[in-house]
């Protein structure tokens, strides 16, 4: 009988605290992989989520992170550094979700250049940069998803800059996978359709909810556990082959 001790993959998810998230984490979770989750304004919901991977058995931390505080980034890589060294004897991990993101919904001819650059520093320029100082921490082998929108593919009013942002990152995904080909690392983007959690204010009253839903092959708003069933069947080798991809999880969204 072999000895060697089995090791368990490590997944760090950004704004694991609430909505999609929480679904990733907790999914990833139950198929045996340890997660380090963050959070930005709400760390009780950040440990929570931690605390319920741990009391089920699972391994998890929650770590504060501003994605738009890329001068932050240095410190958060030398943190889960020490992190993985500590409670995991490593020095790597496995999978990045880039998960964490805002919106907020202004006409183009009411954005001001304050909405429009938080709106790039969270969505675009925080994951750039985030994933180019931890990629390094990433095993060979291992895999990015960045979180898109099923809006980087459709055109609403009041969504302009978001639309557009989260199209630039399923370009950076490709970009990525090409770069980082040589260490085997799969890049991919999951955009999430019409999803029922508190982003961007909500999906508004029953009338709006229910115009959502007939734009929906499937019928229906998607719930934050579509997601995280699908990002958690994406990491593993189940997929192992699937790279540099959009895969779109939105019921049949605008079809
Ligand atoms: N819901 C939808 O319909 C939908 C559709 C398509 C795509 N998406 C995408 O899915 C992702 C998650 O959305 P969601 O619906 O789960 O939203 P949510 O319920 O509003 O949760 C957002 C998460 O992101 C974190 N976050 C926000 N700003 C942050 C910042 N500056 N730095 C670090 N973390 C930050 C929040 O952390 P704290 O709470 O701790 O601050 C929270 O954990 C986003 O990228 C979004 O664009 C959502």
């Amino acid at each position: 009988m072999s000895t060697a001790k089995h090791q368990s993959k490590i997944a760090l998810v950004t704004g694991g605290s609430r909505g999609i998230g929480k679904s990733i984490a907790l999914n990833i979770a139950k198929r045996g992989v340890d997660v380090i989750l963050t959070y930005n304004n709400n760390p009780e919901q950040g440990h929570a989520v931690a605390n319920e991977i741990n009391n089920n058995g699972g391994k998890a931390v929650a770590l504060k992170l501003d994605t738009a505080e890329v001068g932050s980034f240095g410190d958060f890589v030398s943190h889960v550094s020490d992190l993985l060294k500590k409670t995991w004897d490593r020095e790597n991990f496995d999978y990045l979700v880039n998960n964490a993101g805002i919106a907020q919904r202004t006409l183009i001819k009411d954005t001001t250049e304050e909405v429009f650059d938080q709106l790039v520093n969270v969505n675009f320029k925080g994951v750039f940069f985030l994933t180019q100082k931890l990629i390094p921490l990433i095993v060979d082998g291992g895999h990015v998803i960045n979180i898109s929108s099923a809006l980087a593919r459709f055109s609403l009013p009041g969504v302009a800059v978001y639309g557009a942002l989260k199209a630039a990152v399923e370009g950076l995904t490709r970009y990525f996978a090409k770069e980082y080909a040589d260490r085997k690392i799969r890049v991919n983007t999951v955009a999430p359709g019409a999803i029922d959690t508190e982003f961007g204010g909500g999906k508004g009253d029953e009338s709006h909810r229910q115009q959502i839903a007939a734009m929906t092959a499937l019928g229906r708003l998607g719930e934050a556990n579509d997601i995280g069933l699908f990002v958690a069947s994406l990491l593993s080798d189940d997929s192992r082959f699937v790279n540099a991809q959009r895969i779109e999880v939105g019921g049949g969204i605008f079809i």
